[in-house]
């Protein structure tokens, strides 16, 4: 076989076999394969597109180029989460015990954050003692005794995908849906769960911009997931604004505090309790109504929030913060923006947002910038929200490092206030199921 005319069928418009989509990968990964050709063959797929069955291809051959995570020593159905990430996205942190007092098991492998999006892991940081490194021993153990384990990725999970995302980062072939999506699920299927929910985000804060696209992308994960014998469902959901009103490492964690006990903001406490019972229908323990009676019984009496406290501090951490969050470490240094004129909150620009919480030290613009878990932003309106001139509509959470004035100039252009309403659709937490 050769890479010219495997890349000249995907340049014509026709279909590669199996064969053809792993010799690409594997002789990629082994070095055979130049960058130039692995490029010319990604920009003949980003206008040529894939069939299901390439898309597949792909995905497994990506899979097998590297370790897969066994969940078998760890009882209980194990239905895995995964957010194609967005602003203030603390989902997993009350969604794990949420999940975990319906009686399933959430192991999770999670990653850091880069760019204007933040990772559950560094969340999970400023938790005093939270440990994110664990061996696989400790991460089973915890997990058996709690439902619960949440650690960061030490596996060497599909190091074709990092080795082509690199490539793909620099040739302007990221936004296509078929290697967006095998790219995605090579990483998800290295984990032998039972299940797999996806939480496809879509709008200004999102890696797709437009609703379509994201469930294009929905689907086709889903299809991915099908052909691998997982049960999958993908719900399509609005990063048009912030996930609830705080964004920063502390801030994000002490809000999911407050979700856990009912007291979250609505978009994000909808959104976790939707996620929550959809995971246990995938279990097949429970239907979805079953899991929602008995979710909002267990959030009601406590029970979400115990389950909380025992996996922080099976994790080493001081689950104490969970009756009192205000243990964790918040910035004392605020400087709050007032709106400039009356109307409607019509528009955030999230990715802005996002930056903006950066620019203040609370993310990465390398991989190897050192963040400060301390600060970040609250915002205190949601879209549609009717306001006036002089209403405190963000509060900044600084330190000495922050480009504080970087970052309110950002805020500002990122929030649009006018005096037309924003179309109902585009408030709404979840667009598509
Ligand atoms: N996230 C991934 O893991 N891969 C992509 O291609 C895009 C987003």
């Amino acid at each position: 076989m050769r890479a010219y005319d495997v890349i000249m069928k995907k340049r014509n418009g026709l279909e590669n076999t199996k064969e053809e989509v792993e010799f690409m990968i594997n002789n990629y990964v082994s070095g055979e394969l130049k960058d130039y050709q692995m490029a010319a063959w990604l920009m003949a797929v980003y206008f040529n597109h894939m069939t299901d069955e390439e898309r597949y291809n792909l995905t497994i051959a990506m899979l097998n180029s590297g370790d897969r995570v066994s969940l078998k020593d760890i009882k209980g159905k194990k239905i895995d989460k995964h957010s194609t990430g967005g602003v203030g996205d603390k989902t997993t942190i009350a969604l794990a015990p949420m999940v975990a007092s319906l009686g399933l098991s959430v192991s999770k492998l999670s990653g850091r954050g880069l760019g204007h999006t933040g990772g559950t892991i560094d969340k999970l940081e400023s938790i005093p003692g939270y440990k994110t490194a664990l061996s696989t021993e400790e991460f089973i153990d915890i997990a058996n005794k709690t439902g619960i384990a949440i650690a960061g990725q030490t596996a060497n999970i599909a190091p074709a995908d990092k080795k082509i995302y690199a490539l793909r980062d620099l040739t302007a072939t990221v936004d296509e849906i078929s290697l967006i999506a095998s790219s995605i699920m090579s990483k998800k299927l290295a984990i032998d769960s039972d299940g797999i929910i996806l939480d496809v985000k879509a709008g200004t804060g999102a890696f797709m911009k437009d609703i379509q696209d994201a469930k294009t992308l929905a689907e086709s994960m889903v299809s991915i997931g099908k052909m691998n014998g997982k049960n999958m469902k993908a719900l399509v959901t609005n990063m048009n604004q912030p996930l609830g009103m705080k964004v920063g490492n502390a801030l994000e964690v002490y809000e999911a505090i407050e979700t856990v006990k009912g007291k979250g903001p609505n978009d994000f406490q909808e959104l976790c309790v939707e996620l929550a019972c959809y995971m246990a229908e995938l279990s097949e323990e429970m239907s979805y109504e079953e899991a929602k009676e008995k979710l909002n019984k267990n959030i009601e009496n406590g029970t979400v929030a115990k389950k909380m406290k025992e996996w922080i501090s099976a994790q080493g951490g001081n689950s104490e913060v969970v009756d009192d969050p205000n243990l964790l470490t918040i910035s004392k240094n605020k400087k709050e923006i007032y709106a400039e004129n009356d109307g409607y909150i019509f528009n955030f620009d999230t990715e802005k947002i996002g930056i903006a919480s950066m620019m203040l030290g609370a993310g990465r613009a390398t991989k190897e910038d050192v963040i400060d878990l301390s600060v970040g932003l609250e915002v205190h309106v949601k879209l549609g929200d009717k306001i006036k001139k002089g209403d405190k509509i963000v509060t900044l959470y600084y330190s000495d490092n922050s480009d504080l004035k970087e970052s309110e100039k950002t805020i500002k252009n990122a929030i649009k206030i006018s005096d037309k309403k924003p179309d109902e659709f585009i408030v709404k937490t979840i667009y598509e199921i």
